[in-house]
């Protein structure tokens, strides 16, 4: 558990309401589901994990070594629409992946489902791409959605509904780097 000094190190003096989850807790999970991954598909079927940027950095770079078996990576970014629920199969993609997802089993790697707005849009988009299968793991998810057109297959912890940062998740861009998930004390 990282101390109060170096938590203030490390956020430059932002106020933490608390570390949610230790980087020693997620590494534990993030192995887990890495162990779960690699054993839920058969041996030779092409397996293309998808990282949603940039969120899923960290967790995509974690998670993909404790797969212990051959998987293709990609990436994919996608426009902010900013809030509400509607179920849309249009996105628009800053960032396509260089990867075709025809035939293969596919698997979308988010840092966290929140509104679950970007899931909703995203989903019916990829699948119309014509993947084997297509899988959604989560490291958080908070369970607001009223409907999700795909629940994930894998989640690391179902979140509390606060304001949480670190390891990829951000607040205007910040924080990403922190090794923990901590919620923020009222953001602005
Ligand atoms: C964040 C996060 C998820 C999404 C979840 O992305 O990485 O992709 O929001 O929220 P939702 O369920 O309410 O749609 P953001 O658009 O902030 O971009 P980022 O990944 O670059 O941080």
């Amino acid at each position: 558990m990282p101390d109060s000094v170096e938590v203030r190190a490390r956020t430059g003096g932002a106020e933490l309401e608390r570390v949610v989850y230790t980087a020693e807790a997620i590494a534990t999970r993030v192995y887990e589901m890495g162990h779960e991954i690699g054993a839920a598909y058969p041996e030779s079927d092409p397996i293309l994990v998808l990282g949603l940027l940039k969120g899923s950095f960290i967790f995509m770079a974690d998670l993909v070594r404790e797969i212990a078996r051959p998987v293709t990576l990609d990436f994919l970014v996608a426009s902010s629409y900013g809030a509400g629920t509607v179920t849309s199969g249009e996105v628009r993609l800053l960032y396509d992946p260089e990867n075709t997802l025809e035939g293969k089993h596919v698997i979308l790697v988010e840092d966290i489902v929140d509104s679950g707005t970007t899931m909703n849009r995203l989903i019916p988009m990829l699948e119309a791409r014509g993947p084997r299968t297509l899988e959604v793991c989560a490291l958080l998810h908070k369970h607001l959605a009223p409907e999700l057109v795909k629940e994930p297959k894998w989640v690391g912890f179902d979140a509390p509904n606060e304001f949480l940062i670190g390891y990829g998740l951000d607040h205007s861009e910040n924080f990403r780097n922190l090794p923990f998930i901590g919620s923020l004390r009222t953001p602005e």
